[in-house]
């Protein structure tokens, strides 16, 4: 029964640390883990290379239902492939995280991923990061948190990955795009960012990877029995 296997959802808002928060909880504890940006990015994707309007929530609801989407998570990296081809890098191109917000805001697309996210809830457990991980798609999660951090430090985050990325991106126009982003990830009728009532808030503006990850640690072992300890499929 699936709602047996716990989860651990990790929302924020983008740039916040929460996929590299959820990755190395998930790496810890030998759980499986969920990057649903990922999915969103795949339909923005798919919606780009359709040449379909990203404001048509009926068409792009058909796109993300009929597309093939498989995520290959491995401790050290996630391998993206959309109908077969691999787009790991492709779906981390700025232009695409634009539609991929655009697109999220339809609940066709929404519904059509969610499904495809709940089957990732397997044993020994799941470690699910995006943005209604913990209010919509797993509200009965045993461990919720919610990142938020400055504006001006997640477009430095994000200026640091497209930079090892080979890709040249301004600071001022990141922040643009960040305060856009979450304007649309907040503000939209369906699953907004929000934070869950019952999800432990952290700021991690100012602290490290490792800072972080203590922080969300010591809230662990209130919530896992010793059999919840898995091996990484
Ligand atoms: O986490 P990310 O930046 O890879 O996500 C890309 C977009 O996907 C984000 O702007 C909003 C959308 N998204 C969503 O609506 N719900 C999620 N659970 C995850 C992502």
């Amino acid at each position: 029964m699936p709602e047996a296997v716990p989860v651990i959802a990790v929302d924020g808002t983008a740039g916040s640390g929460k996929g590299t928060l959820a990755r190395n909880l998930a790496n810890e504890l030998g759980w499986h883990y969920l990057d649903s940006g990922a999915l969103y990015r795949a339909a923005g994707l798919a919606v780009l290379q359709a040449d379909t309007d990203p404001d048509d929530g009926a068409a792009c609801g058909g796109i993300a239902q009929a597309m093939q989407v498989e995520i290959e998570t491995r401790p050290e990296s996630i391998r993206i492939l959309l109908d077969g081809t691999d787009v790991t890098t492709r779906v981390r191109a700025p232009e695409v995280g634009r539609v991929a917000s655009r697109v999220s805001v339809h609940p066709e697309v929404r519904r059509a991923l969610l499904d495809h996210q709940r089957a990732a809830r397997r044993m020994p457990g799941l470690v699910a990061d995006g943005r209604d991980m913990g209010t919509v798609v797993f509200p009965d999660a045993c461990l919720k948190f919610h990142l938020i951090a400055s504006l001006e430090v997640r477009a430095r985050r994000r200026q640091h990955q497209l930079e090892e990325m080979g890709i040249n991106a301004r600071l001022n126009t990141l922040i643009d795009e960040l305060n856009q982003r979450d304007l649309q990830d907040m503000r939209r009728g369906e699953s907004p960012l929000v934070q869950a009532p019952d999800a432990c808030l952290i700021d991690t503006s100012e602290q490290s990877i490792e800072e972080v990850h203590a922080k969300a640690r010591a809230c662990l072992p209130g919530i896992l029995t010793p059999s919840d300890k898995g091996t990484h499929p």
